[in-house]
């Protein structure tokens, strides 16, 4: 028989079918009211005009600052939706995340400078070497290489760059090393999966990343988005369409539409931006680990979990890291969850090594299924922001298949998110539908070669070849 813990777990967790319709109807609310009006969801007009057709073709430089690990790539586009890509990739310390700015963007510097001298040396070309920046945080671009960072997200702090133009930022770091190279192109993480995918498999008009954050950008037509002036300079778009980076973490965080429970409620309030990202703070990586350690915790707390030794509740100098915000990440929660042994000796030794804690059968038990709900909800989420996307734009009605470019960790990595996404979509629309007519297409590393379509774009945009 389950665990009491698990029964009031899993009613606190609970995503009913009969929630989908709703939140889906006020998912395209909120994405429409986004195109029409400041102050919403932010549906950012990017500078990307066009998709990709596969045939481009050129050598180009890109760097990738994702919510983990920085990439700085050297992609060849061969056409025929061919490319190769040379990378190196590091890990984004908590210092760097947390710390100021500046040093950010100048350990940036110093990485490009040291791919540079690993892997260009004889490459380079006369002139200065176009760069496409793929930046994974809101900016209000003002142009295809201007962008002032809005806010930061996903823990990262560096309060002395916000309102900034990210992309002279970088520009001035570079030129003070004199690397000769211009930045000529900045875009989101999503919109460097959607180009990345649509240059493989065109026709794909949206891209998504479900990784320590959450987020989507599609192909709009521009006469709606009618905040903007259509017609004024740099937003004469030559194909009537434009690229929408939505933000869509920020779903909810006005209207209270999400079904969010006493924890969301807790870890939001504990969170560095409380009230912000609030439909992020349900579905990515970050937050549904930093859930999971939250819910682990308070159950411990209570003397309903770690205490069949000594049979009183745990303090938190016994709990350790435990205790401790964001010790807890998405991969760990991921191994915890992937446990198929009978006696769970993954979440046995993980609890024992890293926290010192002994746990019997039923605290295993009840852990593992702490991380199962609040993935699957996670997941039950995710579909929601997919399909409002699908139904917003019609695109069921169209003959061509849906197909939706998607990258990061949870999506790649997580086990059974995947499954869980679809079957979610599956309950949302009618299944012999989403098998025939939506694919997901996973584009793992997907930005550094959406960085160097987006820079190719942005050189055929201004009249010069790559
Ligand atoms: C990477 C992309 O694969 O995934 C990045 O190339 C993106 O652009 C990242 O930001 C998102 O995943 P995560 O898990 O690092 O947040
Ligand atoms: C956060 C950022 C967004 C990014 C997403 C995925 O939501 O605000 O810009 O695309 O994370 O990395």
């Amino acid at each position: 028989p389950q665990s009491e813990a698990i029964n009031r777990i899993t009613k606190i967790f609970a995503f009913p079918i009969s929630a989908y319709d709703a939140l889906v109807d006020q998912f395209i609310k909120e994405m429409d009211e986004g195109l029409q009006q400041e102050n919403r969801m932010p549906m950012i007009p990017t500078f990307v005009y066009e998709l990709p057709t596969g045939e481009e073709t050129g050598v180009i430089l890109s760097l990738d600052l994702g919510g983990t690990n920085l990439r700085v790539c050297r992609t060849t586009l061969s056409g025929n939706g061919v490319f190769d890509i040379i990378h190196q990739k590091w890990t984004i310390s908590d210092e760097l995340k947390k710390g100021p700015g500046v040093e950010l963007f100048a350990w940036i510097a110093d990485r490009i400078e040291e791919f540079l001298s690993n892997q260009c040396q004889s490459e380079r070309p006369e002139g200065e070497f176009p760069l496409g920046m793929t930046f994974s945080f809101p900016c209000d671009q003002q142009d295809i290489n201007v962008g002032k960072l809005i806010n930061w997200t996903k823990g990262f702090r560096g309060q002395d760059v916000v309102g900034k133009d990210v992309v002279k930022i970088l520009q001035d770091r570079l030129d003070a090393k004199n690397l000769r190279i211009k930045v000529n192109s900045l875009i989101n993480d999503t919109v460097g999966t959607l180009l990345a995918t649509t240059y493989k498999h065109p026709g794909c008009e949206i891209g998504i990343i479900f990784g320590t954050g959450t987020n989507c950008a599609y192909l709009e037509d521009q006469k709606e988005i009618t905040k903007i002036k259509v017609g004024a300079a740099n937003y004469e778009s030559p194909t009537g369409q434009q690229i929408i980076n939505t933000e869509w973490g920020a779903f909810g965080n006005a209207s209270g539409a999400l079904p969010t429970n006493e924890y969301d409620t807790a870890v939001n309030a504990r969170s560095s931006q409380p009230g912000k990202q609030l439909y992020e703070k349900m579905v990515s990586g970050l937050y549904i680990s930093e859930l999971a350690r939250f819910v682990i915790h308070d159950l411990a707390q209570k003397g309903e979990l770690f205490a069949s030794a000594s049979g009183k509740p745990k303090t938190d100098a016994e709990l350790g890291d435990l205790a401790i915000k964001e010790r807890f990440d998405g991969a760990m929660m991921g191994s915890l969850e992937g446990d198929e042994s009978e006696t769970l000796t993954v979440i046995e030794q993980h609890f024992q090594k890293t926290y010192g804690l002994a746990t019997s059968q039923s605290d295993r038990e009840t852990i593992k299924a702490i991380c199962q709900l609040i993935s699957a909800r996670a997941a039950r989420l995710s579909a929601v922001g997919i399909a409002a996307l699908i139904k917003k734009r019609e695109l069921l009605l169209q003959s061509k298949k849906v197909i939706v470019g998607i990258d990061g960790s949870l999506f790649n990595k997580y086990p059974g998110f995947r499954r869980h996404l679809e079957g979610a979509l599956h309950e949302i629309f009618d299944p012999a539908t989403v098998t025939a007519k939506i694919e997901l297409i996973g584009a793992e590393d997907g930005s550094g070669v959406g960085g160097a379509i987006a820079a190719y774009l942005s050189c055929k945009h201004q009249g010069h070849s790559i």
